[in-house]
């Protein structure tokens, strides 16, 4: 049998009391900021946004129809659509419950056609995808507390958000010490500048790798922390592709933000409620020119032509001299200012750094996201069970080191062992194809067809396109 292996996986909570509170005091602002793209990003749907006259399209292996009550029909079976993520400016994704697990939709909708369509992505793979889960990372850049349940992939409460959308305390931290009028409040604009920053890169830096410090996480940061205190981002990279992948990425590499220094930042040409955008901004720094014009972002800041994939910059930030000549940064770096120990630059390029990854494993600090990092490497040496054990010590309920080590034990002839490891891991993260498949393949080699037949059914409820899953059960009967 060949056994398949898992990737590793994140967790995060979050929960503060919500904008509301807020508004009886700052009206104003409660208004701009609820019509803002930024506080609509996520929500129940029903909100009589999308159109439905566009609602059929075909995919890969099936034709899909989305109907009004928000089911995707594709043939062999539906998916139901409980929430968005998205304003809808450029489009909106989708997510749904199963059986307490949140999954994205396979259908998208786009609002510049007003047709529903494949989801950003889902052209990849040749069968009907209705198990990605939703990793808490999208709900904590679209919506505000993620409810996820500890020590699952994508187990959330319903409804998987304290609020919808980004909510006042994301940019200002904390307020119920200020809404009961005993304690001060965040106000980013008062904040050194590496820390103001921090509150919109937050959620505007992706970078080309995300690494959190050992036990934080983008869900431990509050406004006034430093972002590199819980997270380092990683730019560039990549075999020197151009493209930087999100404003602030962009923004950093502008000769105005490099020799303005502190003074530019998100906040020189945005509103952070309203999310709108001072045209003017440009003169508080520079004179208009000849053969310019007022228009000054039309021509320096061209806006890219299409919207569709989710996560394009559609304004090119680099306000270049003349746009689009900016260099591929061919190396992988810290983004500004941030400054990675060893122990993430080797989370962040693992390949190039084992001898890092070795030395901090054998160290007395290791923790769980180096472990399992360095067993993953070793999993084509076969020597990655160990350190898997130890990952389980630190985090017994750590669903990679579960299903990984299952596929160890198996080798080494403990079939028992491997099938507890994998039975519980995919209890909890029913989305793991490969789990579930190695748990039904281990219980029907140890004669046990009825075990094997409850974990397929459970597989195909979550993948009901899984040809592997289809075969086996085919094999069972
Ligand atoms: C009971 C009324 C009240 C409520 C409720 C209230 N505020 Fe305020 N807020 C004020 C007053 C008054 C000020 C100005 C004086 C001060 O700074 O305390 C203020 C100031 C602020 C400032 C500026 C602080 C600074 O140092 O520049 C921010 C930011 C702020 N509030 C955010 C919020 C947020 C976010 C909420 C909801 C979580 C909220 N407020 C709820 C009354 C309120
Ligand atoms: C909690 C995450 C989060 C934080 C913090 C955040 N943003 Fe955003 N921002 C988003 C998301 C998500 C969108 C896309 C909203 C959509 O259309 O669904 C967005 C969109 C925007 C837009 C486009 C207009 C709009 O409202 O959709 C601007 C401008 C913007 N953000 C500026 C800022 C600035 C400036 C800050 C810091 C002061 C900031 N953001 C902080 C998540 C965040
Ligand atoms: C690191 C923060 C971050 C993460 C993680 C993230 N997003 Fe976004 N997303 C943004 C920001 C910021 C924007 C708006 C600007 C942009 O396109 O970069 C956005 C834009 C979008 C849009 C277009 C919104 C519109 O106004 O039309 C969709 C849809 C979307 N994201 C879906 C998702 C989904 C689904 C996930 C998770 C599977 C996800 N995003 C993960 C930050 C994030
Ligand atoms: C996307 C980030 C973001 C969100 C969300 C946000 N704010 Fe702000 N807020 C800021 C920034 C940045 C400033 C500083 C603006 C400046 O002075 O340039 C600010 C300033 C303020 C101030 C003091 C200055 C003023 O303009 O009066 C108050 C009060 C305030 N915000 C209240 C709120 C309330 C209430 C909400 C929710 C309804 C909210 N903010 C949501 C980023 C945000
Ligand atoms: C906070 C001040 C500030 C703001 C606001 C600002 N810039 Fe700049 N910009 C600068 C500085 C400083 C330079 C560098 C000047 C130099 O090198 O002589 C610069 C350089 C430039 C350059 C030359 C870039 C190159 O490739 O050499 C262009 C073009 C430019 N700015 C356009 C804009 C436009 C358009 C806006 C508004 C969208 C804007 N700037 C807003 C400070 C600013
Ligand atoms: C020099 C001015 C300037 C600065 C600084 C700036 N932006 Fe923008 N931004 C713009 C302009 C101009 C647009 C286009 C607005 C429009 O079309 O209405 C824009 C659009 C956006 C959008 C909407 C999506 C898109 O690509 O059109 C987002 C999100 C955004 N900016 C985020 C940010 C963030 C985050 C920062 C800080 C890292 C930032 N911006 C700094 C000028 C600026
Ligand atoms: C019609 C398109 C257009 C408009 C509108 C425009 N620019 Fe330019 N700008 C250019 C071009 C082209 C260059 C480059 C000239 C060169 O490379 O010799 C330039 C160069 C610049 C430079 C760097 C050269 C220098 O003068 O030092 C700055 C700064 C700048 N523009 C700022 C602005 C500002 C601010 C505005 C709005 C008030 C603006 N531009 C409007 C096309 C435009």
């Amino acid at each position: 049998m060949r056994w398949l292996a898992a990737l590793a996986l994140a967790v995060a909570v979050w929960g503060e009391p919500g904008s509301r509170a807020c508004a009886p005091c700052h009206r104003e602002i409660f208004e701009a900021q609820r019509r803002s793209g930024m506080a609509r990003s996520s929500g129940r749907v029903g909100d009589g946004f999308e159109k439905f006259d566009a609602a059929l399209f075909r995919g890969p292996g099936a034709r899909y129809r989305v109907a009004p009550s928000y089911e995707v029909d594709y043939g062999k079976g539906t998916f139901r659509m409980e929430y968005f993520v998205g304003s809808g400016a450029v489009g909106r994704s989708y997510a749904g419950f199963v059986d307490g697990f949140l999954f994205q939709s396979p259908a998208s909708y786009f609002s510049s056609r007003g047709a529903w369509g494949l989801s950003p992505g889902y052209g990849t793979k040749p069968f009907v995808d209705v198990a990605r889960p939703v990793e808490s990372a999208c709900l904590q850049c679209h919506a505000s507390g993620a409810r996820v349940v500890a020590a699952t992939q994508n187990a959330y409460a319903d409804p998987p958000f304290v609020e919808g959308g980004v909510s006042c305390e994301r940019c200002h931290g904390a307020g119920e010490a200020h809404v009961a009028r005993t304690g001060p409040i965040v106000n980013p604009a008062k904040l050194p500048a590496a820390r103001r920053d921090s509150v919109c890169l937050q959620c505007h830096l992706t970078g080309a790798a995300r690494v959190a410090r050992a036990g934080r996480g983008p869900e431990t940061f509050r406004a006034g922390d430093l972002l590199s205190d819980h997270l380092l981002v990683f730019v560039g990279g990549r075999g020197g592709e151009r493209a930087a992948t999100d404003h602030a990425e962009q923004l950093a590499r502008s000769r105005c933000a490099q020799a303005s220094g502190e003074k530019m930042w998100c906040g020189t040409c945005h509103d952070a409620h309203a999310g709108t955008t001072r045209q003017a901004a440009c003169l508080d720094c520079h004179q208009p020119h000849a053969n310019g014009g007022s228009d000054c972002a039309g021509c320096h800041m061209p806006k890219g032509r299409s919207r569709e994939g989710e996560h394009v910059v559609y304004t090119d930030h680099t306000i270049a001299r003349r746009p689009g000549t900016a260099a591929a940064l061919k190396e992988l770096r810290p983004f500004a200012g941030m400054a990675p120990t060893e122990r993430e630059w080797a989370l962040a390029e693992p390949a190039k750094r084992v001898a890092v990854l070795e030395k901090l494993a054998a160290g007395p600090a290791a923790d769980a996201a180096v472990l399992v990092q360095l067993a993953q490497l070793y999993d084509g040496r076969g020597k990655g069970g160990t350190l898997y054990e130890r990952v389980l010590g630190l985090q017994p309920d750590h669903a990679t080191a579960m299903a990984n080590l299952g596929i160890y034990r198996m080798q080494e002839g403990r079939g028992r062992e491997a099938l507890a490891l994998w039975a519980k891991a995919f209890a909890k993260n029913p989305g793991m194809l490969a789990v579930g498949l190695n748990l039904a393949m281990g219980q029907m080699q140890a004669g046990d067809k009825l075990g094997a037949a409850a974990t397929l059914r459970r597989v195909l409820r979550f993948h009901p396109d899984s040809a592997q899953a289809r075969d086996l059960f085919a094999k069972l009967l």
